[in-house]
């Protein structure tokens, strides 16, 4: 039986095909993630993946609703399964924000479900490391996550020739959108028209744009300008005093398709342009409010950064380390009637933090020791008798012995 198309399973290494999923990159990936975020000061929290169907039609946007995995429940509730976190996120925090500290910074690294198309880079479900910054309103905030985006991908070893944050503003389309007459009401389904220009011919762009009142080719001059605005101004000087600035480039093709943002938005993308957004975000100044009913009103931004993408892009670049089983003992048991002496030691040996292997059920010793050089453990330990132990360090081939009740001391030494 297969799995369903879009969702992955995940293997340890070494992995059995070259097109299976890591289990060890997944877990790399979420250990930088969690790395990075904690250096930046921000705390995890996570939510369900299952909530009502009512808190994504809110407003995340039709593209996403389309997208939903949404079905009633056996007490005829309508649900879905999370495509992306922030709501989720602006529902915990207006519940009890009054409990936390301004400004507050969260992340979460949560599996997202989208019914999507399936191409490169794009999935039915996936993982996303979100982190998001809630009750500040100054442009410090949004510089302080383009920073924290940088240094993420930084973590994995990517460099300025890897990638670059595209940085936007929906203020400066909101502006242009209002300088230039657009009908009220109507300016999503500009954004939406934006946020699609490279992705569609020309042709349905103009007649889309025409639509709405606006010609492809003033719109292309806009985005060629790049003149940054004086919010977007900000945010760079900051990323400058940080050393970051030559990550970021001012874009107006970027306006981010969700419904809710507000203000400066933001994605990451491959320098050479082979893969989709590796990470995209942004301001939503009105989601906490909208989502608790006007109860809480706390300014917002955040990002969220898939693995699919990364993982492609880290493969494509050779920024993936190898990754091996992490066994550091071997105890070997070369005698059976020192089974359970050895099975004492590994004991010890595990409850003192090491990593330990050793044969379930007898087995020749020539064997157990290419076990221990398969597994590329540091050292394999025997007991030669009930009470004294032999340890052998496997790369330099030293041996010690003493009494088994030293075997932590001998390790050390060895
Ligand atoms: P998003 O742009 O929809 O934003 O997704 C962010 C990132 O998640 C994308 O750049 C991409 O790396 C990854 N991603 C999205 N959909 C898929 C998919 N179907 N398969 C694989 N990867 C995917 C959001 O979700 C916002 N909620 C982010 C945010 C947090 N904004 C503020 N705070």
């Amino acid at each position: 039986m297969e799995h369903l198309p879009g969702f992955r399973d995940f293997y340890p290494e070494p992995l059995p095909h070259q097109d299976v999923w890591s289990a060890d990159a997944r877990q790399y990936l979420f250990d930088k993630w969690r790395d990075t975020a904690r250096r930046y000061g921000f705390r995890e929290y996570d939510g369900p993946p299952l909530e009502p169907l009512e808190l994504f039609t809110l407003k995340s946007g039709a593209e996403i609703v389309g997208q939903l995995y949404n079905f009633k429940d056996k007490g005829e509730r309508e649900i879905a399964l999370r495509p992306e976190m922030t709501p989720t996120l602006a529902r915990m925090v207006a519940a009890h924000e009054r409990n936390y500290k301004k400004p507050i910074k969260w992340f979460a690294v949560p599996q997202l479900f989208r019914y999507e198309r399936q191409q490169k880079g794009r999935l039915r479900e996936h993982f996303q490391f979100n982190a998001d910054i809630l009750g500040e309103t100054d442009g410090a905030a949004d510089a302080e996550l383009v920073a924290l985006l940088i240094d993420t991908l930084r973590a994995f070893g990517l460099t300025t020739q890897d990638f670059v944050v595209r940085l936007s503003s929906r203020n400066a389309w909101q502006a242009y959108f209002t300088q230039h007459g657009g009908p009220t009401g109507r300016e999503y389904d500009f954004f939406q028209v934006i946020d699609k220009l490279e992705r569609t011919s020309p042709e349905e762009s103009q007649s889309q744009l025409a639509a709405l009142g606006f010609s492809l080719e003033a719109v292309q001059g806009f985005i060629r300008s790049g003149e940054p605005t004086a919010e977007l101004a900000a945010i760079l000087d900051n990323l400058a005093a940080r050393g970051l600035r030559e990550f970021v480039k001012v874009d107006y093709h970027v306006v981010r398709g969700l419904a809710y943002y507000t203000g400066p938005v933001f994605e990451a993308f491959d320098v050479q342009g082979e893969f989709r957004a590796i990470a995209g975000g942004g301001r939503y100044d009105n989601l906490v409010k909208l989502i608790s009913g006007g109860k809480a009103h706390l300014p917002a931004l955040g990002f969220g950064m898939g693995d699919v993408v990364l993982l492609e892009l880290l493969k494509a670049r050779g920024r993936l380390p190898a990754f091996a089983a992490r066994v550091e003992v071997v105890v070997l048991i070369e005698d059976e009637q020192l089974r359970a002496g050895s099975l004492r030691l590994v004991q010890t040996l595990r409850d003192a933090g090491r990593a330990v292997e050793y044969a379930l059920t007898p087995t020749r010793p020539n064997k157990q020791f290419k076990q221990a050089q398969e597994l590329h453990a540091n050292w394999t330990v025997k007991l030669v008798s009930e009470t004294v132990v032999e340890v052998q360090h496997l790369n330099t081939r030293t041996k010690r012995s003493g009494p088994s009740a030293a075997v932590l001391h001998l390790l050390a030494e060895t």
